[in-house]
């Protein structure tokens, strides 16, 4: 079950970001997306990623080179047949995941591994598209944001997933250069759980008057060590998402904890999005390395 060839489906954020990871990491691998413009955006972010690296001394300009030669894009399902192991990162819907799942299923070899980046979709769910051969193949590898920088990859197994495809997805996230976490198919998996229900409770804390965006912020930057503040990182991985995750974390457990507070649901609805909308707990559009907080209660 040696892993030497990797499929990523999906060129956005996470799975650019996956893409470069594994081929820094020296696999061979083969990116598709559903056009070719989405396809070179893609890799329009690993190359200013691997530039930063290469300014910084990460790796050398020799290195740049090679790890950029060892990712090739495609638009095809088929181009991924022969790949070991496919990470899946597409959009968050469960009937296009489980399609896709269905088509490559049909194509891929029997021995190949199939996991999904989701971040709140079961697993289980998506799994039930495929042949029983492939449901025991089929697992969870949850990486975070941006996934060049962050340490983290959640293993995520089913109550199907055979011992031993487990045991090489924990060791394939070894040599990805993370630290691999194991975690079973419940929704939101370890970090979700813990972290959606903070950043929900910081929205909660602004909407009743506790602080303002900005101290509630440094509260938990200063206070607590954390990189970003609740609000600052709600921004960064994107409101659209955090709302759409809490939906499904809310409709799986019915406990309120989970529950999107209304602000988020009215911001969401007006299409302040955080970051990639330039507006969201702050404006990012006049100057986006410094962001001025928005007047929202
Ligand atoms: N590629 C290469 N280098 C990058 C990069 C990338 N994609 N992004 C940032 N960098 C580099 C910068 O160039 C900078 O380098 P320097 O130190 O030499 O100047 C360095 O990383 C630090 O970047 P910044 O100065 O821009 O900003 P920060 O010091 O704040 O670091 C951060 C950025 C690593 C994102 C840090 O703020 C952080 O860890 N934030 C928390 C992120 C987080 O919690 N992510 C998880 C989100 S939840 C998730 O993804 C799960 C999902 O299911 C919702």
């Amino acid at each position: 079950m040696e892993i030497k060839k990797v499929g990523v489906l999906g060129c956005g954020l996470m799975g650019s970001g996956i893409a470069q990871t594994a081929a820094t990491a020296g696999f061979d691998v083969i990116v598709r997306e559903v056009s070719g413009e989405l396809c070179d955006r893609g890799f329009a972010g690993i190359d200013k990623s691997l530039a930063r690296f290469a300014e910084k001394g990460t790796i050398t300009t020799e290195q740049q080179t090679e790890i950029r030669g060892r990712l090739r894009g495609t638009t095809s399902l088929e181009d991924l047949a022969d790949c070991d192991i496919i990470i899946e990162a597409i959009i968050e819907n469960l009937d296009t995941k489980r399609d896709t799942y269905k088509q490559l299923d049909a194509v891929c070899k029997p021995e190949t591994i199939f996991a999904s980046n989701t971040s709140s979709i079961s697993i289980t769910e998506m799994m039930t598209s495929t042949s029983a051969e492939r449901q025991k193949r089929f697992i969870g590898l949850h990486f975070f944001n941006p996934v060049p920088l962050m340490k983290l990859v959640e293993v995520v197994r089913t109550i199907l997933t055979d011992e031993s495809v487990y045991e090489r997805a924990v060791e394939f996230g070894k040599q990805l250069g993370k630290v691999p976490v194991r975690a079973g198919d419940k929704t939101g998996f370890i970090v979700n759980r813990l972290l959606v229900p903070y950043m929900l409770d910081a929205i909660r804390a602004l909407e009743e008057g506790v602080g303002s965006i900005v101290d509630i912020d440094n509260a938990m930057k200063l206070g607590c060590g954390y990189p970003m503040g609740p609000f600052t990182l709600g921004d960064f991985v994107g409101l659209d998402t955090t709302y759409y995750i809490a939906e499904i974390m809310f409709n799986e457990f019915r406990e309120k904890r989970f529950a999107p507070p209304p602000l988020l649901k009215r911001m969401v609805l007006a299409g302040l999005y955080g970051r990639k909308s330039g507006r969201g707990f702050y404006d990012y559009t006049a100057d986006p390395k410094n962001p001025t907080p928005m007047k929202l209660v």
